[in-house]
């Protein structure tokens, strides 16, 4: 965005995770200056040498264009707070033992804030952070002495999905902002008026994205609490959605229905929805199984009853469960067995590897003694770390290498490229053309076109084990030859 009406704000972002990075880079984009502060020191080096720690579509773009600019990184959180009228925290709220939030990172910015601000600031929270922790930030800035009429805080969830954050960021379904003043929501209804009138979709140089003059996205203005809450119903609400499909998608396996087809039917009703109802190996990532167990705490914490959640957990672990029974029916034994796997981020698009089934179900195979040659297009580096290459454990560059001599191949998210496939490629490649689906990709009747024994999530035929003695017995082409 080049020329802007709108009133630039300075805003500081304390972190410069998926969050803070992604929030940082878009107040930019829609024409604010934007203080990023993390107190990693070689993450900040990295960041203002124009270096790129997460993989997520236009933020390269973003940053090299903003860098230097509107946009500074520092690990000065005194002077950022200082010179700020808005302070965004966005650091990490991991999950503690018990399954509640644990806040010690919140709680020592808070401080920080606290001990550098000197005139009126808004302090909003834009980590996940259950109901009343706004109210514990503001305790913990009184406690430090700072009068009550010297800062706000407000709470602006954010309802990024990795991968695409930077769209859904500027082209938002909805922006929630919970504050107590009309001061704090003038302010921050300043910061999002580049999207909330239409400005930023008449620009030339906008990031593309649904959202257009005519389609503008909502502000809504709650309670602190109330925001706190949707962004935690709201996660919750999705994982349901999840696990629902995925109890439904046993069903239709175990009746010889379709989940492809029920999910159809279900998703038209406008009630419904067709979103979040792809049956598969169950959800994974940063967010969902650690905000599901928060509210479940919250819930607790408040004296209610949320046994859903705790349904909604339980189908999501046995869905691993029951996928790795498939691939165990399909191969008979595992010792030995050479086995491709498409897929180690939690899903397609995005290199984040926390809570990812696939790694999970990768553990599993090796622990069981398979040999895995593995292939993500961006999350590699990432699963290195955790799970180091070695003689059971393979990374490859291509789908066809991971393929190359397997007795069977995986599917384990879904990044676009895996369902392109070429299939008559893929049989070649394959040492037996065993292909095991988590994510649904492909449609079984093709597959059984083209010599498969394709084994999907919830789809017919499924309940039967595969015959391994007609599948490992029958001579391949190539053998043939
Ligand atoms: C999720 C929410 O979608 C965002 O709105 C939210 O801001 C974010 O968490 C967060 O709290 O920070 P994200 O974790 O990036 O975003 O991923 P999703 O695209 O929501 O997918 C989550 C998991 O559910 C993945 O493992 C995905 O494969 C799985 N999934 C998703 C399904 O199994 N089926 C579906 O139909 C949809």
């Amino acid at each position: 965005m080049k020329n802007h009406s709108h009133e630039p704000v300075t805003i500081a972002v304390v972190g410069s995770g998926y969050v803070g990075l992604v929030a940082s880079a878009c107040f930019a984009e829609i024409g604010h200056r934007v203080i990023c502060v993390d107190n990693d020191e070689a993450k900040v080096r990295t960041l203002q040498a124009g270096g790129i720690p997460i993989h997520e579509d236009y933020l390269p773009e973003l940053l090299n264009q903003h860098r230097g600019g509107r946009l500074e990184f520092t690990t000065d959180l005194r002077n950022a707070a200082q010179t700020a009228q808005a302070i965004f925290i966005a650091v990490g709220t991991p999950q503690s033992r018990t399954g509640s939030a644990d806040l010690s990172f919140v709680d020592a910015v808070a401080s920080e804030i606290a001990r550098s601000i000197d005139s009126y600031k808004v302090i909003v929270e834009k980590s996940t952070v259950p109901v009343y922790t706004n109210e514990w930030i503001r305790r913990v800035i009184e406690r430090n002495g700072v009068p009550k009429d010297l800062f706000d805080v407000a709470s602006n969830p954010e309802f990024l999905r990795e991968g695409t954050a930077v769209v859904d960021f500027l082209h938002p379904d909805r922006i929630v902002v919970g504050a107590a003043t009309d001061r704090a929501s003038a302010l921050l209804k300043q910061i999002y008026e580049p999207l909330t009138s239409g400005e930023y979709y008449r620009g030339d140089n906008r990031i593309p994205g649904p959202r257009t003059e005519s389609e503008l996205p909502p502000l809504l203005l709650t309670s602190t609490k109330a925001a706190e809450i949707i962004k935690h119903a709201s996660n919750a609400f999705l994982a349901t959605k999840i696990s629902f499909i995925n109890v439904v998608a046993n069903i239709c396996e175990a009746a010889g229905a379709d989940v492809e087809e029920v999910a159809k039917g279900i998703g038209l009703d406008s009630r419904i929805g067709n979103k979040f109802l792809r049956a598969g190996v169950g959800y994974g990532g940063s967010c969902f199984p650690k905000d599901v167990a928060a509210f479940r705490n919250v819930a607790e914490l408040v004296g209610v009853d949320f046994g859903l959640l705790h349904e909604v957990e339980k189908i999501n672990e046995d869905q691993i469960h029951r996928f790795f029974q498939k691939v165990r029916s399909a191969l008979w034994t595992f010792r030995g067995k050479k086995i491709g796997v498409l897929g180690l981020a939690f899903k397609g698009g995005t290199d984040d590897i926390r809570e990812s089934p696939a790694i999970e179900i990768v553990k599993k195979l090796l622990s069981e003694g398979c040999i895995v040659s593995a292939y993500d297009p961006a999350a590699e580096a990432r699963t290195k770390e955790l799970i180091p290459a070695g003689a059971q454990m393979r990374y490859v560059d291509s789908p066809y290498a991971a393929a190359q001599d397997a007795d069977a191949l995986l599917i384990l998210n879904d990044w676009s490229e895996f369902a392109e496939l070429d299939l008559a490629k893929l049989h070649y490649t394959l040492r037996y053309p065993i292909i095991i689906d988590g994510r649904n990709l492909y449609d079984p009747t093709t597959m059984t076109e083209h010599g498969f024994t394709y084994l999907s999530v919830g789809r017919p035929g499924l309940s039967q084990p595969v015959d391994p003695i007609s599948v490992f017995h029958e001579p391949r082409k190539r053998d043939k030859a």
